[in-house]
Formats: structure tokens, C-alpha cells, sequence
């Protein structure tokens, strides 16, 4: 018998959860972040299919770009943290990739360079989140300095929010009044500043090219509100199997450091899924999983290859039988609040060992 463990990836969801950032930013363009193995979901099987929806793909890093370009993608990419070294300015040049600027070391690097041709440049400007990019004094020289030079072929400003997901928090209001400052300090043309939150919720913010990631996978990027509700389909599917079905006695204790106690005689299933493929160790007692539709519990200590979940209301559940980590009826936001972390996180931190399945490429 197979483990059976693995995140079934639904491409047609991430067709369908481009669509709604476009209808949210009907005048923008869409740079799909394909970033950190494309959000756990896998690199180049998501870009593939979001490449065919979206205006261009953004990475973390150079490598990621490299990855995309090797498996034949010829897309827009930017390197949203920008490239290092000049060796890497040079192949981002030999590989069409854009960058991001966001220090004036990385600044001066290209405007000294020799170039084999003009590369588009997002210049990043530090509007409160205290990250990356440059603060507003100097931005005007500096976006002079983009805008006269050869080796640069066109030009975006962006920004990026700390706090998007909280619509009422102040940062926003300034983050947007600093950008818009710029913006017209130097007469842009190409603009962005929006991530998913600022795609759904802020159409003020949303410039000529917004940048979704999370939303893309069909997850919330709000702490209050679920994927369903904002016409977001789950890309992931987590599933494993039951691998053992046994009777614990009232009394006893099950999984390490005996955490957990019976206190009548439970039916424990084992399923083949632990921290060791990115399940969280550090969930809340409320924990559940998903089993012949039923939502069960999760009792004793996530292992790293297993965890024990009470199935004493399963008559019909044993080995082989599937169950749901996260994915339809058992939203990722849930199990994120119970391991006390968000739902970004565990999304990325799924373990290469857990095979990832694609379906419906036909319908992207
Ligand atoms: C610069 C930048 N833009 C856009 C995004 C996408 O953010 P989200 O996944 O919240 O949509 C990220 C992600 O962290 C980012 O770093």
C-alpha cells in the first residue's frame, strides 16, 4: 500500500482565482507570485498555468527565475528581491528577467554596468513598511536617474504594504498617501503597490499592475475571513490515509510525551502525515481532520511521519481510508488558527516528500 500522502493541485482553481483578481483590478495588469515553490504548490507546474492568465510572474530569487526559464517559460519574471552580484545582473540581461531595485548599491551596479541589453526595472520605495527599498527623499533623482539611462528599457514604481490584511489599520492610509506623493512627484506611468489583500479590498491602491500571491492559491489573505466568501477556490488539497486502526483503553495515553489521555475506550486511527512533510507539530487541542466527511479529532502529539486522530464515531474508517489535512470542507485558515500561525506559512512549509498531483491543466 502507498502512503498515500500528497497535495492534489487543482489548476484550474489558480485559472479561477486569477480571474477574480482581474475582476477585482479591472484596469490592471496582473504579476502572478509564483515565489517559495509557488506558495508549496510547486514552481513550474503553477507557473505554466499561470502563465497563461496573468501578465507576468514574480520570484524571490534569482534561482526561481532560472527554474522558470529552464522549463522553457518564456514569460515576463521579475526578481522581486532583485539580483546580488554583477554576475547575476548579466545573466538577469541574458535571461530577460526584470528587477527590482531596492538599494543604491543595486542601483549604481546598473547604472555602471555594461549591459548586452535594456532590462524593464521596478524601482521599490520604502513607503512605512521599513523593508526593502528607498525612502522618499532621493526617490525623485533616483527615478530621473532610471528614466535617463541606457541600460534601462522601461521603468514601474512599487511599494509594498505591511499591513494590508488589516483594512482599518492607519499604516495603510499613509503607506497609500506616500505612494501616491511619489507617483506624482515623478509622473509614473507604471505603478504598484497592491498585494492580495490590496487587489480584494482597496481599489485605491491598485495602480497599473497588482500583485497577487495568496489569493491566487484560493487561500484568504484576511485573518476574518474565509477563501469561500471572497470567491477564492482552494487550489491544495492535503490528504493522507489511515495506516492502523486500534481500541485504546480508558486511562491510557497515546503519542509521545502522553499528552493525550482516553478518557473512555477510543477507537484511535494513525495517519500517515507528520511534521516531517510540513503537518503542524504545534496544534491547539481543537485540532481535526477530515474523514468519510466527518471532522474528527486530533489527539496526542503530531509525530514526524504520523499523527492519531479519534475515530470512535467511524465504524466504517481503517486502513487505506483518505482523510483531509486542509482542502474542500476543512479550510487551511482553520487548521493555521489552531497551529497558531497563518495559513501563507503552512502552505510553503509542505516537505518535498509529499508528492504534489496536478489536475485539470486542460481547463487552464
Ligand atoms: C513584493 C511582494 N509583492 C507581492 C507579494 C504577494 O503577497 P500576497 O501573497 O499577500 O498576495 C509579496 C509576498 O510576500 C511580495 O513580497
Amino acid at each position: 500500500m502507498s502512503r498515500g500522502t500528497c497535495a492534489v493541485i487543482d489548476l484550474a482553481a489558480l485559472g479561477h482565482n486569477v480571474s477574480a483578481a482581474r475582476s477585482a483590478a479591472k484596469s490592471s495588469k496582473v504579476l502572478a507570485v509564483v515565489k517559495a515553490d509557488a506558495y508549496g504548490h510547486g514552481l513550474v507546474p503553477v507557473a505554466k498555468a499561470l502563465a497563461a492568465a496573468s501578465d507576468a510572474l514574480g520570484v524571490a530569487t534569482f534561482e526561481e527565475g532560472v527554474a522558470l526559464r529552464q522549463a522553457g517559460i518564456q514569460h515576463p519574471v521579475l526578481l522581486m528581491e532583485g539580483v546580488l552580484s554583477e554576475a547575476q545582473l548579466q545573466q538577469a540581461a541574458e535571461y530577460g528577467f526584470q528587477i527590482v531595485v531596492h538599494q543604491p548599491w543595486q542601483l549604481s551596479m546598473l547604472l555602471e554596468s555594461h549591459l548586452s541589453c535594456a532590462l524593464s526595472v521596478w524601482l521599490k520605495v520604502d513607503t512605512g513598511m521599513h523593508r526593502l527599498g528607498f525612502a522618499e527623499p532621493g526617490c525623485a533623482l533616483f527615478w530621473q536617474q532610471l528614466q535617463n539611462s541606457p541600460k534601462v528599457k522601461d521603468a514601474v514604481l512599487m511599494s509594498h504594504l505591511a499591513c494590508a490584511d488589516e483594512a482599518a489599520h492607519p499604516l495603510n492610509q499613509q503607506q497609500g498617501e506616500v505612494f501616491q506623493r511619489l507617483c506624482r512627484s515623478v509622473r509614473v506611468q507604471q505603478a504598484s503597490l497592491a498585494n492580495s489583500a490590496a487587489t480584494l479590498d482597496r481599489p485605491e491602491f491598485h495602480y497599473q499592475w497588482v500583485r497577487p500571491g495568496l489569493m491566487l492559491y484560493g487561500a484568504s489573505p484576511f485573518p476574518d475571513r474565509l477563501a469561500v466568501d471572497l470567491n477564492l477556490k482552494p487550489a491544495m488539497h492535503l490528504q493522507s490515509r489511515i495506516i492502523s486502526r486500534s481500541r485504546v483503553a480508558a486511562g491510557e495515553s497515546v503519542g509521545y510525551g502522553a499528552t493525550w489521555r482516553a478518557t473512555r475506550p477510543t477507537d484511535v486511527a494513525v495517519v500517515a502525515i507528520g511534521y516531517g512533510d510540513g503537518y503542524p507539530r504545534h496544534l491547539s487541542p481543537q485540532a481535526q481532520v477530515l474523514i468519510q466527511g466527518q471532522r474528527c479529532q486530533v489527539v496526542g502529539r503530531v509525530s514526524m511521519d504520523m499523527i492519531t486522530v479519534d475515530v470512535s464515531d467511524l465504524p466504517g474508517a481503517g486502513p487505506h481510508t483518505p482523510v483531509t489535512l486542509w482542502g474542500p470542507g476543512l479550510p487551511v485558515e482553520e487548521v493555521a488558527q489552531w497551529a497558531g500561525t497563518v495559513n501563507y506559512e503552512l502552505l510553503c512549509q509542505i516537505t518535498g516528500r509529499v508528492q504534489r498531483v496536478y489536475q485539470h491543466a486542460e481547463s487552464v
